[in-house]
């Protein structure tokens, strides 16, 4: 069965300005992302992983090369029309929070779900649903300074689920939390998998990088490993090992 690609870069290339020097991020990548997949990327910490979602996800430009998402290609789409498809069929959580510190809880949840064109009752419906699902109902009217990391990570999640975006893109999403917090999140994004959403995910945990069923591995901004893992399932103690081993016998 082939499989439908929701994102398709081709020689995609990110560059900063560094003084009279230029830094050179992302190094031509050719990278195809696939529907209903789960795909993890790896890599060692400044090889390019937040920028490469950026790149994908629309968030940051390109300076070379080009981003297809849903079969439309980003980097020469009208603002207005970048606008709608980031509101509706994209959404990213974020490795640092990115809460707006003047809005509730409930609100930075909402808000999103305004923005995003819906009637304003399902979408307080759907945000009352979201943070009852995290643990949250009792922080609704709290503002992020209130809350700790973890809660403020668990609202930023509930956030990007509040669209039913077709792809979420998350960086370190359980980066902040601890492993109970941490866990409920990997579940969450598991069930939203298994309910067809695409999921792009950057971690450097291996727990983690178990839930995706393909693993990218980005080196120097460059993908050098690309290792499918069948769908996963629950209790399957050599899916660790095994990207354990992998990882270490290419000595990334
Ligand atoms: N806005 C920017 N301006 C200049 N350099 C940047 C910018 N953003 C990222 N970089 C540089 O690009 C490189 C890759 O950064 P990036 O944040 O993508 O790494 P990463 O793989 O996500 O690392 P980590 O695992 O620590 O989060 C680093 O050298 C970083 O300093
Ligand atoms: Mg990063």
């Amino acid at each position: 069965m082939t499989k439908t690609a929701v994102i398709k870069t081709h020689s995609l290339c990110k560059s900063f300005v560094l003084g009279k020097t230029g830094l050179h991020v992302l190094k031509n990548l050719d990278i195809e992302i696939y529907e209903g997949d789960f795909t993890v990327i790896m890599g060692s910490s400044g090889s390019g992983k937040s920028t490469l979602l950026y790149a994908l996800s629309s968030m940051d430009g390109v300076t070379g090369g080009s981003v297809e998402v849903l079969g439309r290609d980003i980097t020469a789409m009208r603002p207005k029309d970048l606008e709608t498809l980031r509101k509706r069929d994209i959404a990213f959580v974020f490795q640092s929070v990115n809460l707006l510190p003047d809005l509730t809880a409930f609100e930075n949840v909402a808000y999103c779900g305004y923005n995003g064109g819906e009637a304003k009752k399902r979408v307080n419906d759907r945000t009352r649903a979201l943070l009852e699902r995290f643990g949250l109902s009792a922080d609704a009217d709290k503002y992020p300074s209130e809350l700790s990391g973890g809660q403020q990570q668990r609202i930023a999640i509930a956030r990007a689920l509040i669209n039913n975006a077709k792809v979420i893109f998350a960086d370190e999403p359980t980066g902040a939390l601890n492993s109970a917090m941490g866990l409920q999140i990997l579940d969450t994004l598991t069930a939203l998998n298994d309910a067809g959403q695409s999921i792009v995910m950057v971690t450097h945990d291996m727990k983690a990088a178990c839930r995706a069923n393909r693993l990218l591995y980005l080196k120097d901004g460059r993908i050098v490993g690309d290792l499918p893992l069948g769908k996963y399932e629950k209790n399957d103690a050599e899916r660790e090992d095994k990207i354990f081993r992998y990882l270490r016998d290419n000595q990334w």
